[in-house]
Formats: structure tokens, sequence, C-alpha cells
């Protein structure tokens, strides 16, 4: 199966709120862990993140918004002036190839680990539910532990991490930020009822578990401005052992309330993250996507030919690829040639240095 590549949408120009996309092709956000001391983005990540500018919209990895928010080994961080001078590198370079980039920000809660946390704290979380699951720590795979849940005035300090960081992505060069909603970090554990048993007004009803979110998206918008946000929700990812009674009622709640922000676009995981599109078989994104009265990015296991029929049909408005932009700087070109894509290597998707980061070529290579 081949796309009208004259006629498909997939290549045409797009705004999402002030950002210019020079197609809908996105550069899905991938963690690559190799960032140094410091949680500063290698040099290198200048030369990864140009590879791959011809994306309309390039999306960075995860991006702890204070040192308490991180969960992974060498994973980079944006609030600290060292932090920005890294990241300044990158949007430079980005922007020197004529793309568009933002830094998707994230607090992981209680997917951590005491050696990734500051003074080996216990990681914090909206309630004491320990996770299934391990963490990537810089010696290996641990089990998660016990996260303690965060008292009320501290909730208030991460709601402002998230905005200082947006602050200081955008001195850092980027045209705006992704909030992290997704993937059963921080953010979806106040979301969950299967990670939120607060009985306080951020726990119980859905209107109490989406107040954090409602809280942190406000900061981050009065910071940088809505048309400069964009969100990213997964609602029945099982990843990170996230999980709700009723997803459904929740997230029409959470998009409905996010109307409001006029955000620069609203970015959806259909599906288990990287797995089955049908995980959940019945939940109905379409309802969501009518719900949200923004642009709407797609993602999970899309191709061309999925992409090019999703936003024909007005399903979508902008589709993010993550593994294929992996191995495939040059996506938008191969796409639009109709090449085969290449296959990354797993073993070199998390740590290491340059070798499966800036060494595959391009189709003209
Ligand atoms: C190596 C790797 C790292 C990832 N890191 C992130 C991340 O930092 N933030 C995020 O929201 N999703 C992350 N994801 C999920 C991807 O953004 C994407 O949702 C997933 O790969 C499904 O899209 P795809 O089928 O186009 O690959 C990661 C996925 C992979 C394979």
């Amino acid at each position: 199966m081949f796309i009208d590549v004259v006629t498909s949408p997939l290549f045409q120009p797009t705004r999402l709120g002030a950002l210019a996309l020079a197609n809908r092709i996105v550069m899905a956000p991938l963690t690559r862990s190799r960032a140094l001391p410091g949680d500063v983005p290698r040099p290198s990540a200048a030369v990864y993140y140009a590879q791959r500018a011809s994306a309309g919209l390039i999306i960075s990895e995860a991006t702890q918004v204070s040192d308490a928010a991180k969960g992974y080994a060498w994973t980079p961080g944006c609030y600290t002036d060292e932090q920005v001078a890294g990241w300044r590198s990158v949007t430079d370079a980005v922007h020197a190839r004529g793309g568009t980039i933002v830094v998707q920000l994230w607090h992981v809660g209680r997917i951590s680990h005491p050696s990734l946390q500051p003074g080996g704290a216990q990681p914090v979380a909206p309630s004491a539910v320990t996770p299934r699951g391990q963490a990537f720590t810089e010696t290996g795979f641990e089990p998660h532990e016990e996260p303690r849940a965060l008292e009320r005035d501290e909730i208030r300090r991460v709601v402002d991490d998230f905005a200082h960081a947006a602050a200081m992505a955008r001195r850092a060069g980027f045209d705006g930020v992704e909030i992290h909603g997704a993937n059963g970090y921080l953010i979806d554990q106040f979301l969950r009822d299967g990670s939120n048993r607060r009985t306080d007004d951020y726990g119980g009803s859905i209107e109490n578990r989406t107040r954090f979110l409602f809280e942190v998206v406000g900061a981050v918008t009065q910071a940088i401005g809505g048309d400069r946000t964009g969100l990213r929700l997964s609602p029945v990812t099982p990843v990170n052992d996230a999980h709700d009674s009723d997803p459904a009622p929740l997230f029409r709640h959470a998009v409905e309330g996010l109307n409001r922000f006029e955000l620069a676009y609203l970015h959806m995981i259909e599906g288990a993250t990287g797995g089955a599109r049908n995980h959940a078989p019945g939940f109905d994104f379409g309802a969501l996507r009518r719900v949200f009265k923004g642009a709407y990015m797609a993602n999970n296991g899309y191709n061309s030919v999925m992409a090019d029929t999703a936003l024909r049909e007005g399903r979508a408005d902008a589709i993010a690829f993550g593994r294929p932009f992996i191995a495939n700087p040059d996506l938008v070109e191969r796409l639009k040639a109709g090449m085969p894509l290449a296959t990354a290597d797993p073993a070199t998707f998390y740590g290491g240095g340059d070798e499966g980061y800036t060494d595959y070529p391009a189709m003209d290579g």
C-alpha cells in the first residue's frame, strides 16, 4: 500500500497554536538516557536532533523539571543554567536546519528509585502505593520502592517546578513545551485511581483527580502561553503499572477541562504505549478528539498509510512517530520517497554514547 505523496496531508504545513510545522509528521518524545553529569544534554544531542529537523515538529526526550522529578539514569533536566546552555546548542542546531522543537517536561513521581533522588530520598507520589516493575538506575534495574505521598504544600511546589522549567525552556530556545501527562508518571498517577488513593481534594472524585493536571497546565500556560504548550495523555496505557477503574469519564472530563487553556495541541497515545492499539477495546479516542477544541496529535503504531488515512478522515491534525525516528533520521524524506524504513537496535535505545544515536545514516547517507 502506498500513499499519494502529492496530495497527502502528511507533507502539508500546518500550525499548532504558535508552532509552525512544515509538515504533519512529528517526532515523538524518545528517552535516550545519554545526558552528562548535572543532567546536561551531551554535545552530540545537537547533532542527533538536527539530523531529525525535517520533522514538522520535534518533541524532545522527557526532561525533568527538578532533581526530584528524575526516574531513569542519565536523563536530562531543564531547570539549571548549565542545562539551559546545553539545550541552547540543541535548539540552535534544529532551528539552523529549519526545524521546530519543544521540550517534553516530566515528573516521574513513583516511577523512580532512591539512588536517582537527591540525598537518596524516597520517591514521591499522590499516595504510598508501590508500582510493580523496576527502575532503570545507573547500576542496573532495581525494583521500585514504596513512594511517599506528597504533602499539600509540596504539590504547590511541584506545580511551580513545571512553570519554572517551562520558562527555562523558552530561555533555552525551545519553541514551546509538551507537558508529559502520560505513561504512568506523576500527572497520570494523580489522574488514575490505581495510584491515587488520596482523601483530600486531590483524590477521590474525577474533579479532584484532575485537579493536579489542571494546576500544572494552568501554571505552564501562564508562564509561556497556551499556544506554546502541548499536553500528552495515554488514557488506557498499562505501562508503569498505570490503571483506572473507569477511564472514559475521567479522560472526558480532563479533555473538556483542557479546552479553557487553548493549548497548541493535545497529544494522544492510542492504546498501550508501543503495544496494542486496541488494548482497551471500545475505548473511543474519536470521542475525545471531538470533545477537544484544539489541534489533536495522534500516536502509537502508525505507519504512513494509517497516518495518511487518519489525517484525510479528520481523525487527527498531526501524527507522531516514535520508534521509526530512531533509525530513520530523514523519516519525512523516506516516507515521501516511499523508501523502506531502517529498523533500530533496541540494545542502544537507552544509555551509551553516539553508537545507535547519531550514526544512523540518512538515505543519501
Ligand atoms: C526508546 C523509547 C523511548 C521513549 N521515551 C519516551 C519519552 O521520553 N516520553 C514519552 O512520552 N514517550 C516515550 N516513548 C514512547 C514513544 O513516544 C511512543 O509513544 C511509542 O514509541 C509509540 O509510538 P511508535 O509506535 O510510533 O513508536 C519512548 C519509546 C521508546 C521506544
